[in-house]
């Protein structure tokens, strides 16, 4: 073979073997690049998770992999009374008074009100009475030009665990327990409970609410159709929780009405009741 075809032979080859990296170098980097999607994708996944439980509890919460803060938990319920039997609409559910953790209304429903969000979701759910009463009081509202948006009803001890402990991860447990309650220790287990918001809060759980219209509407309203705001400012002490303007708890509309004219909290109304 002469000199001049071993070099054309040697330059195919070498182009050949130059295309061939072009190649592999393609693949990778489509891989590369579909490995990120996937990545994104579960990102967004995870975030919108994330964004829908920052909006129901109005807190922040980190990643949901592990719920094992079992230290010390003993010391929460410790000397508490147990309630396994609710019958009524003045169920006490607080520090002192821990719910079973089996326990699960018998009448939950869906009230026909304006939600924060779309998706069917257990916290959706009222005890019937108070749902209809919810019902109302959003009617209420309505007619007075103010719109209100159900964020979070019941919620099952399971989920009221995850809750807690997640926030004790990011905060401590003293101060988690100032702003969620201790699973069995939360009205929204009771299912006469609702988180309300507005779009002027963009539907958040903030303290801010309290001063808009919708939220001076509500604190001035509420008892009308049997509802309390539960944790009161300057009550921190009695009720054992910060301030909270948004959550509503169904009391019925005698006890709402008592409460409201005495500016008591649940505690003092049944202490003296
Ligand atoms: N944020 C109230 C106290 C609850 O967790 O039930
Ligand atoms: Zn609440």
């Amino acid at each position: 073979m002469n000199q001049g075809v071993r070099i054309r032979r040697l330059k195919k080859r070498q182009y050949k073997r130059r295309l061939l990296n072009i190649f592999i170098g393609i693949i990778v980097f489509l891989i590369f690049i579909m490995f990120n999607k996937i990545n994104s994708l579960a990102y967004e996944k995870s975030y919108e998770q994330e964004n829908d439980s920052k909006i129901v509890e109005g807190l922040m919460f980190g990643d949901e992999k592990e719920n094992r803060i079992e230290d010390n938990q003993e010391d929460i319920i410790e000397d508490n009374q147990e309630v396994n039997y609710i019958q009524d609409s003045i169920v006490l559910a607080n520090k002192t008074h821990t719910l079973s953790s089996d326990y699960i209304p018998k009448d939950l429903v869906v009230p026909n009100v304006s939600f924060s969000f779309k998706e069917d979701n257990p916290k959706k759910q009222m005890r019937r009475e108070a749902a209809v009463d919810l019902e109302n009081l959003f009617n209420g509202a309505n007619d007075g030009g103010i719109k209100l948006y159900a964020v979070s009803g019941y919620r099952s001890y399971q989920r009221q665990k995850t809750i807690f402990d997640n926030k004790v991860r990011q905060v401590g447990k003293e101060k988690a327990n100032k702003v969620v309650a201790y699973p069995g220790q939360s009205e929204h287990q009771t299912g006469l409970a609702m988180d309300v918001s507005s779009i002027s809060v963009k539907c958040r759980l903030v303290e801010s609410f309290g001063d808009t219209k919708e939220g001076i509407w509500l604190k001035e309203n509420c008892y009308k159709y049997g509802f309390i705001i539960r944790y009161q400012k300057g009550k921190e002490d009695i009720t054992g929780y910060s301030y909270e303007p948004w959550h509503i708890r169904y009391v019925g509309k005698e006890a709402a009405n008592y409460i409201n004219n005495k500016d008591i909290t649940l505690e003092e109304y049944i202490m003296n009741n």
